[in-house]
């Protein structure tokens, strides 16, 4: 995403109100909660109470508005939130409970560019008339397509995964999060954690946005050797600070993520580059130092440190290699053993808004790493891409993860339309977690990414079937009661077809249809009938990606939940991420051959529960 166009925040209106400036003040002086209108989009709103949250009304196509929250005359906090205007869409919370029994202002200010500006009173706007106080703040899940094994945040909007890091029996996972609206924007580390990375846990929000700006992804680490001085085992993040310039800053907790305090000398690394972050930190034994892989513009920077806080430029990748039709982001870098041979890779993670279905998509490239410089074996002009589908973004890995195991998780969703989907509570969630290995073929090395081990404690009982399709054959009601969470496991072998099919489908005609081209030797997945899909014209597509020459059989597992279908063909060779949106769950599949039959040796559908 390139962050520096604010047009992505802010939607086109065509019609500008400005109305006579009237002061109002809602109740008797001595209230609670007190609302001034100041005139031409500005107000202020005094409280005063031991209520725990002032509750925001929004209203998604509003423009933002700026708020600063005072307290003792000094700003505490400033946040944008598209306070409702017309209607309210959903309340968001700012939490009041450290000020208890002190006064709180909150000064509002629609931004004097905005074609809309109104009068900030209770005489004309939704967010003035419906504001209040509460003491509790409902998070209960309100929407049908919030899925039910993939993880989303309570509420509020979430982008890139973060400082994934394991430590004692824990995975943490932190993301780019709007605690103040489910629209990209006021970037916190959101947090979360898991001993299964199944089950999360939702912790609040971990860092916050300071002086130096909001904060943008970035990584975390084990500092075991206390190399930082914050103490041995702290875990240690390192993010970007997005303001006008871009800069890499750490926070530490010495107690297990659970609080974070950020260093008294941030930033701890600058640059005259614009567009500069997503640091991704590891420690390298040979050289004993730790090793920062940085996106700037469209290469990747590498730089060392001893400490976390002292960093040194080592080398830069990038030009001439792979796609390079947008910024590149979110770097990840890791070496990884070969299956079948005794040689180990380094694997470098690249994400960028140039994917071979528009936009966002994560890119790999495989090579050496000498503790100083990446050297790439792929021929410069070759692409590889970790996922074939339009919803996979941001991948990267945790750290010190057991077993040697590299597991990756990505966002699903796509910066076309990820801030048009049709959701409002929260949008959008991760992708399945998946264990990352590499194979060797035709003289190419490729990542594979698996599901993750731990999905398979979420199936419960199933039914295993066989049958030959040559034309149609229906397989009605996969699962009783169907929530639209489940899994497919197929095997399948060819017997001449050209086209081996299959169309998941539900009653109201809404269907997912995936095809094996034999002839073409493709893959592919349509979502132009899958349910909703007009909210965004870059929604609607068929991604494909190709399969390998003339296997015996072919192994698919289909991962579906209540707004997306990710397939994993052959043990995760390859991978494909969509999400989709359908009325009702799809509950029927039908298969279908073209030009000859096929066999399906093996069919199961698992109801997915936790
Ligand atoms: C990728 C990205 C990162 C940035 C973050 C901001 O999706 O643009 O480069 O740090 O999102 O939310």
């Amino acid at each position: 995403m390139n962050v520096f166009l604010p047009v992505k925040q802010l939607q086109t209106f065509l019609i500008c109100f400005i109305l006579m400036t009237i002061s109002v003040s809602t109740r008797a002086a001595d209230s609670p909660l007190l609302i001034k209108n100041l005139g031409e989009g500005h107000c202020l709103v005094r409280v005063n109470t031991s209520q725990n949250y002032l509750l925001l009304p929004v209203e998604d196509a509003s423009p933002d508005v700026r708020i600063s929250m005072i307290v003792n005359n000094k700003e505490v906090k400033n946040f944008d939130v598209r306070l409702a205007i017309h209607k309210v869409d959903y309340f968001v919370p700012v939490d009041l409970s450290d000020f208890s029994g002190k006064t709180v202002s909150f000064k509002f200010k629609m931004n004097s560019n905005d074609p809309i500006r109104v009068n900030l009173s209770p005489d004309n706007t939704a967010c003035c008339k419906e504001m209040k106080l509460s003491d509790t703040f409902d998070t209960t899940n309100r929407e049908k397509f919030r899925p039910t094994y993939h993880f989303s945040p309570l509420y509020g909007w979430m982008n890139d995964p973060n400082g994934m890091v394991y430590k004692d029996g824990e995975y943490h996972l932190f993301y780019q999060y709007n605690p103040y609206g489910s629209k990209w924007g006021n970037m916190n580390w959101g947090h979360a954690i898991s001993k299964d990375l199944v089950n999360w846990e939702h912790r609040p929000v971990a860092i916050a946005p300071d002086a130096l700006g909001t904060i943008f992804s970035g990584s975390a680490v084990v500092d075991h050797n206390n190399t930082a001085g914050f103490g041995a085992g702290a875990i240690i993040a390192i993010y970007t600070q997005n303001s006008d310039r871009q800069v890499q800053s750490i926070a530490y907790s010495t107690d297990n993520g659970r609080t974070f305090t950020k260093y008294e000398n941030n930033p701890v690394l600058v640059s005259e580059a614009r567009d500069f972050r997503d640091p991704k930190v590891f420690w390298y034994e040979a050289t004993k130092r730790w090793i920062m892989v940085l996106a700037v513009g469209q290469e990747m920077q590498i730089f060392s440190s001893p400490n976390l806080k002292d960093w040194a430029f080592e080398s830069s990748f990038g030009e001439g290699y792979g796609a390079h039709g947008n910024v590149w982001e979110c770097p990840d870098l890791f070496e990884l053993p070969v299956e079948g041979t005794n040689e180990k890779k380094w694997v470098l993670l690249c994400s960028l808004g140039d994917g071979p279905f528009g936009d966002s998509a994560t890119q790999y490239f495989i090579g050496s790493f000498d503790g100083k410089k990446f050297s790439c074996d792929n021929q410069p002009n070759v692409t590889k891409w970790m996922d074939w589908g339009k919803d996979h973004y941001a991948t990267v890995t945790w750290s010190d993860a057991p077993d040697n195991r590299r597991i990756a998780i990505a966002w699903m969703s796509n910066w076309q339309y990820a801030n048009d989907v049709p959701t409002s509570q929260y949008r959008s969630p991760n992708s399945i977690p998946r264990d990352l290995s590499l194979f060797a073929i035709d003289g190419g090395i490729y990542l594979q990414s698996a599901p993750s081990p731990e999905l398979l404690k979420l199936r419960g009982v199933s039914k295993k079937r066989s049958f030959k399709v040559n034309g149609t054959r229906i397989v009605k009601d996969l699962i009783p009661n169907n929530e639209g969470a489940y899994e497919i496991e197929l095997s399948l072998k060819n017997q001449q077809a050209e086209i081996i099919g299959f169309r998941l489908y539900n009653d109201k005609g809404e269907e997912v249809d995936m095809q094996y081209d034999m002839k073409e030797k493709k893959f592919s997945m349509d979502r132009r009938k899958s349910g909703e899909v007009n909210f965004n014209e870059n929604f609607p597509m068929l991604t494909w990606t190709a399969i390998e020459e003339d296997k015996d059989e072919m192994k698919l597992r289909l991962f579906v939940d209540r707004s997306s279908v990710e397939a994993f063909g052959d043990g995760g060779r390859f991978a494909m991420t969509n999400q989709v949106f359908p009325s009702e769950p799809y509950n029927h599949i039908s298969f279908y051959s073209k030009g000859g039959a096929y066999k399906v040796d093996s069919f199961v559908v698992y109801k997915l529960k936790k």
